[in-house]
């Protein structure tokens, strides 16, 4: 059996298969390294100022609105202007280096460039306002923002993971004056979820149509 190939083309064989598989996982991983998330899951992401939800947030209490004006009424929840960073940091720890990039920009008049924590590819259409006005929680999708020192993604915004409430919302809605509230918990979640769908007219039997997110 061992004289079937000659033993020279043997060697060159099995190298040129090696030299092939190689090339097929080095593909891989590189076609998963342009097109897969900048950011691992669970992981803080770096910012040019480390901007803490936990202390403006969780500490000094700040809205979720006041930064993020645009949640309620449009598509993107919008990232804030220098501007409203200044409401504060034109008198509050404008020494400190930490906010020297903040005071630049300010200067400058040239805008920080924030590192997107969450980001959909394009082919795919996503709207906060209409989650908002049907009782989805910041927290459900973000997590707990108000204990992170940087924020970080929480949930793998994969299809399935869409699907899956749209598939269910009534295990996730909350009364809609709660959306912000990310200490909230239901009491009995089941019965005020099935409630919510009637009370909001959520069709879930539209939700999972392919041309809901893919328009
Ligand atoms: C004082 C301003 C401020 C407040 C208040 C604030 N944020 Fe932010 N938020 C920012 C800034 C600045 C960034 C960009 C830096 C970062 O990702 O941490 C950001 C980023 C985010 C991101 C990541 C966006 C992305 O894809 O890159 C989420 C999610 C978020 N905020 C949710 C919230 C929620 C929920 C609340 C209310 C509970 C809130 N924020 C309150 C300023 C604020
Ligand atoms: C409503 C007032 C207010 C606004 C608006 C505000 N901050 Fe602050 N910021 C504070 C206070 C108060 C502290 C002190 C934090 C603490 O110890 O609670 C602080 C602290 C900081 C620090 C120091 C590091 C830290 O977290 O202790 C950075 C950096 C910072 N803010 C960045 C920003 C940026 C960037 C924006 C705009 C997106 C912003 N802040 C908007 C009030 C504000
Ligand atoms: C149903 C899940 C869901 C809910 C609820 C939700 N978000 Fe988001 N959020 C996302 C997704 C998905 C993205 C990325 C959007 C994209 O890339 O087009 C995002 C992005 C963001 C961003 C980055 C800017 C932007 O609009 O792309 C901020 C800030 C943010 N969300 C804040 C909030 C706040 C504040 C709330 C609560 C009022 C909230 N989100 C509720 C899923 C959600
Ligand atoms: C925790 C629950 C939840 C998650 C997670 C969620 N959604 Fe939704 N989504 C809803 C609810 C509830 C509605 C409102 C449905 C209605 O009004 O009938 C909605 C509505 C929508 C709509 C508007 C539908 C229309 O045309 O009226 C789009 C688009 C959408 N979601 C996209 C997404 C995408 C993309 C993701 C994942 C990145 C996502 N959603 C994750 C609960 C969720
Ligand atoms: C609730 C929102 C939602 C609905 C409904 C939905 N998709 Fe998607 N789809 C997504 C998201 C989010 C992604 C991006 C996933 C990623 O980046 O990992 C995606 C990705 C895809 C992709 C790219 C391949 C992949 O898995 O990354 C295809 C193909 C696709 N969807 C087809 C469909 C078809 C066909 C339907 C109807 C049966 C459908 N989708 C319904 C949210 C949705």
């Amino acid at each position: 059996m061992s004289q079937v190939f000659h033993p020279r083309f043997g060697f060159r064989a099995r190298l040129a298969l090696l030299g092939v598989l190689v090339l097929i996982v080095g593909g891989c991983l590189a076609w998963r390294g342009m097109t897969g998330d900048p950011h691992r899951l669970g992981e803080p992401v770096a910012q040019p100022v480390p901007f803490s939800h936990k202390h403006h947030v969780g500490d000094d209490g700040i809205d979720c609105r006041y930064c993020h004006a645009d949640v309620e009424t449009s598509a993107f929840a919008g990232l804030p202007p220098i501007s409203t960073c200044m409401t504060c940091h034109s008198q509050l720890f404008t020494d400190t280096p930490m906010l020297r990039p903040v005071v630049d920009s300010w200067r400058s008049g040239r805008a920080l460039h924030w590192n997107r924590v969450y980001q959909l590819p394009d082919f795919v259409y996503f709207d906060h306002s209409i989650h908002v006005a049907k009782g989805v929680g910041c927290v459900t999708c973000h997590g707990r923002v108000d204990r992170m020192p940087l924020t970080r993604r929480v949930v793998p915004l994969s299809m399935k993971w869409c699907l899956d409430c749209h598939r269910d919302p009534q295990k996730y809605l909350r009364p809609r004056e709660r959306v912000f509230d990310l200490d909230w918990h239901a009491r009995d979640q089941r019965r005020l979820g099935l409630r919510l769908v009637r009370a909001y007219r959520i069709d879930t039997a539209r939700l999972t149509d392919c041309s809901v997110c893919h328009r």
